[in-house]
């Protein structure tokens, strides 16, 4: 989907996705010290907002104003200790411009060559010692979970993502603190054709790693 469909998804009044942070966002981010991030398609910014307030100065990047007018409407009515800022950029081509200490990417469905330079793009922007935690539907989503997008060609598996960091020939090292497909349990709603069932579960991959010092 190119920025106008993103527009288009995004122009309703009604968010698209939870006000409340990507679970495992919420979790491997916890303990980290606030610092500077950035939310690299922010969309309507959960994770941004959700980290403001947490002390955070966050910048949220998507190529869809209309996806981050959003989040800037319902940051207004948030108590945040940090700060938050709204950069409209396609995150292929984004260059930070300032070295931050946290990029949260958070289903980036992108296909391989495209979501490479979206992963070494938030991996440039690091400062050393700084994280990116990577989530993303699963490719094995398709045929084991529930949900997301259904084309393979956007789905992909934590070693995609690290080979996309491997493939940049110069770039500083990093220690891999998780690299995983992990479970995340979905309730079932009988108008999104899943039955009855009490709760289902989606695949996602997570990239956790440190930038060296
Ligand atoms: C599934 S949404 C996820 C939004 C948000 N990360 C979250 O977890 O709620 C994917 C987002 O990626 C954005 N996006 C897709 N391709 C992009 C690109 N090339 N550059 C910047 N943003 C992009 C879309 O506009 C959309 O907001």
């Amino acid at each position: 989907m190119d920025s106008s469909a993103w527009d288009e998804r995004y122009a309703g009044t009604d968010l698209v996705w939870s006000v409340t942070p990507n679970v495992f966002v919420a979790d491997r981010i916890a303990e980290l010290p606030p610092a500077r991030a950035v939310d690299l398609a922010a969309g309507e910014g959960r994770n941004a907002i959700w980290l403001a307030s947490r002390g955070w100065e966050v910048t949220a990047v998507d190529f869809s104003t209309v996806g981050l007018d959003k989040g800037r409407r319902l940051a207004e009515h948030r108590e945040t200790s940090g700060s938050l800022s709204w950069v409209t950029a396609d995150a292929t081509t984004w260059r930070s411009p300032e070295p931050v200490d946290l990029v949260v990417v958070a289903y980036l469905q992108l296909p391989a060559a495209e979501r490479a330079r979206a992963a070494r793009a938030a991996f440039a922007a690091l400062a050393p010692g700084g994280h990116l935690l990577w989530v993303a539907h699963d490719l094995t989503n398709l045929t084991e979970g529930t949900g997301g997008p259904q084309d393979p060609a956007v789905l992909m598996t934590a070693d995609d993502v690290l080979a996309d960091l491997a493939e940049e020939a110069d770039a500083p090292g990093y220690r891999v603190l998780e690299a995983d497909r992990v479970a995340r349990r979905v309730p079932a709603r009988p108008e999104d054709g899943h039955g009855e069932a009490p709760g289902l579960t989606a695949w996602d991959c997570l990239v956790h790693l440190e930038r060296s010092a």
